[in-house]
């Protein structure tokens, strides 16, 4: 471009950036005018003056964008490929069925989980029964409709086996394995560890079963893996465990569960790289996956096993927004200055895990100062960003955090206040609310007053 296309911009001051300890060393990252006004198209202080604030905005677009290329990107190399949409990460109606319209399958973790995928209408067969808890009605029911079932822990396969005997079936299983990449924390308390000999001896076990089958193998190894290495060695263990528990022809793998863990565009707190350096690209573990697997499997005989995805937060995170206003600014003993806002960790509980990118909806005059955001709990811990450079910030402002779309809107609290409603942006560009804010009766539906009890002013 030309310097004469460029727009012009307005005379500013020049400012200094104070060093702070905590700064890193590629400093603070400022951008002036790196505002939201926008949302597919809708403006976002319309969307705020009409729903009220705070607003949870979701982009119907964006997420059947990333679940095609996510799943894309795996196709690419392998195939089939199935993607279980983890309920956990977000479990809005309208967003698990956006997610099933695109073909994903439910993976669900908990009897209210697998309830919800049924009550909107996925069938038992295509829902992944995961979690540690799986209780004996709702293992009854999902043995039943044929859902797959993980096994996490002895006492659940002996359950499962119980059930089988009086359903007059053999069930087929997956078991959940456990181990050390290397690369990250092993998660060791979900299923059986292979290091240990245990999960090889938790299989002789089931071979020897009538009432079960093992059809599968599934880990999960963390969330937001930064390292495709990390999920390139999962599956190479994988493979090899089950290369060895096929080696006697007493079982068959037809399914390969390699959980989440896919990262999003999100800055984790303690990496001071942006987001846009720091997390590769989801093509590099396609990639890291699939190669793995074709050398893992390339010994093999038998049919190339579904690979199934459980990707949560790469999928759903940068699809929903929250927008928030100022309710007050103040500055604090050490100089910062500060803000509140109507919306806190009570909507945002991954804040306590995240720098949330956050960027006003319209450009303000003033040289950028580190600023505190604050939510409206009485909490010491209701803090949205501990500093973010941002222009001295009014009451009214408006700041849109994203992206917020991974375990907020279903890991977020009723405490003090009304969880705001979610307003989903069509592809069209119409919008409508797809969760109500919360009211009083909703909150008081499940409270009960004894006789004695139902006027505050009588004592008995
Ligand atoms: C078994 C399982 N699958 C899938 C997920 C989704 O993970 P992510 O959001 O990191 O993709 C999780 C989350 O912890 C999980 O425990």
């Amino acid at each position: 471009m030309s310097q004469d296309s460029e727009p012009r911009r307005g005379w500013e001051p020049p400012y200094i950036i104070p060093h702070r300890y905590d700064n890193s060393k590629f400093g603070r990252r400022i951008a002036r005018d790196n505002c939201c006004h926008h949302i597919d198209g809708v403006d976002v202080e319309y969307l705020l003056s009409r729903y009220g604030s705070p607003l949870f905005i979701a982009s119907e677009r964006r997420l059947r964008d990333n679940v095609r290329r996510v799943r894309n990107i795996f196709e690419r190399h392998y195939q089939p490929v199935i993607h279980g949409w983890s309920y956990k990460t977000n479990y809005t109606s309208a967003i698990c069925n956006i997610l099933h319209q695109e073909g994903s399958w439910a993976e669900v973790v908990s009897a209210f989980e697998y309830e919800k995928a049924r009550h909107l209408g996925v069938p038992g067969n295509r829902i992944i029964f995961n979690g540690p808890n799986k209780g004996r009605a709702i293992l009854e029911r999902a043995i039943h409709e044929g859902a797959r079932l993980h096994i996490d822990h002895i006492d659940e396969l002996e359950l499962i086996e119980t059930i089988a005997k009086e359903q007059n079936k053999t069930v087929p299983i997956t078991m959940r394995l456990n181990f050390n990449t290397g690369y990250t924390d092993p998660w060791n308390r979900f299923g059986f560890n292979l290091e240990s000999g245990q999960a090889h001896s938790v299989v002789t076990r089931i071979k020897r079963s009538t009432q079960v089958r093992l059809t599968g193998l599934h880990s999960h190894i963390g969330t937001f893996i930064l390292e495709p290495r990390a999920m390139s060695e999962q599956v190479r263990l994988m493979c090899q465990f089950m290369q060895e528990i096929e080696a006697d022809g007493k079982c068959t793998i037809d399914a390969l569960d390699i959980g989440g863990g896919l990262p999003s565009r999100n800055a984790l707190q303690g990496i001071y790289l942006p987001p846009e350096q720091a997390v590769p690209a989801i093509d590099d573990f396609g990639e890291a996956v699939c190669t793995a697997l074709s050398k893992g499997l390339a010994q093999r005989t038998a049919p190339p096993p579904l690979l199934f995805i459980e990707s949560g937060r790469a999928v759903v995170d940068d699809a929903i927004s929250l927008a928030s206003t100022v309710v007050g600014t103040k500055q604090l003993p050490d100089g910062r200055a500060a803000a509140v806002l109507d919306a806190g960790i009570n909507t945002m509980l991954t804040a306590l895990w995240y720098h949330h990118p956050v960027k006003l909806t319209k450009p303000k005059p003033g040289n950028p100062v580190d600023t505190v955001l604050y939510g409206p709990l009485c909490m010491n811990i209701d803090v949205m960003r501990h500093s973010v450079y941002l222009p001295p910030l009014a009451v009214g402002d408006q700041l849109v955090f994203n992206p917020v779309g991974a375990y907020n809107n279903s890991q977020w609290l009723q405490f003090i206040e009304y969880r705001p409603p979610i307003l989903l942006i069509h592809l069209d560009g119409e919008c409508s609310i797809i969760r109500e804010a919360e009211t009083l009766p909703d909150l008081c539906r499940h409270d009960r007053l004894p006789a004695h009890l139902t006027s505050p002013g009588h004592v008995p």
